[in-house]
């Protein structure tokens, strides 16, 4: 990672901290992403060689960056979002880190613009969004991620009650393998056979 990306995470981990920590701005938390989980995605993209990346929760683009960062040159991310306020907080950061070409924002509600998404168009799904809503989404998750793709779900041991019932179900799946990471906020991984 350059010197630039590398200063610019920093300052948003800190944004982040500072601006989730204060009680008034509750309702427009960044909830991103640790960093140490940020390295970890990027292990994950670079040891698989990941080129088409989706991620569901763009939130300011913290982690969209560390993903389109390990995808190199010739990898895409599409990253789902539903905050207007946050998708221009976003898009301002992916200029400034030089990685807007290489991310497609997508606007709008994650369940409706998945039922729009190709049959196994992805090599890598983060999802880090709105956890009630995960099992009504896994037939569509399921759907979009290749063959052998690979599911990351964040916040599996920070939140693990809000989406007991969507791990349930893919740990059930047998055309899934799973496993639950303890990096950061928690990192519950699934891979498609
Ligand atoms: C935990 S934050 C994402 C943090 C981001 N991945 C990061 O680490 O920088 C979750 C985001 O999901 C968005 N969200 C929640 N429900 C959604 C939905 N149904 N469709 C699209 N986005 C949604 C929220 O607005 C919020 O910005």
């Amino acid at each position: 990672m350059d010197a630039q990306l590398t200063t610019l995470l920093d300052e948003l981990a800190t944004f982040g901290d500072t601006h989730d920590s204060d009680a008034a701005k509750h309702n427009t938390r960044m909830l991103n992403i640790t960093p140490d989980t940020g390295e970890f995605l990027a292990v994950l993209v670079k040891t698989m060689g990941a080129r088409r990346i989706l991620e569901i929760g763009t939130s300011n683009g913290y982690s969209t960056l560390w993903l389109a960062d390990a995808a190199g040159a010739t990898g895409t991310v599409t990253t789902v979002e539903r905050s207007p306020a946050k998708i221009v907080l976003a898009r301002d950061n992916f200029a400034r880190a030089g990685l807007a070409a290489r991310i497609d924002q997508r606007e709008g509600d994650a369940g409706a613009i998945l039922r729009e998404l190709d049959d196994g168009a992805y090599d890598l799904l983060f999802l880090d969004s709105l956890r009630s809503a995960y099992l009504a989404w896994w037939p569509e998750l399921q759907r979009v991620l290749r063959p052998g793709g690979l599911l990351v779900v964040d916040n599996a041991t920070s939140h693990p009650q809000d989406m007991a019932d969507f791990t349930a179900a893919v740990r059930a799946d047998s055309g899934f393998t799973t496993s639950l990471v303890p990096v950061g906020k928690g990192e519950f991984l699934a891979v498609k056979a």
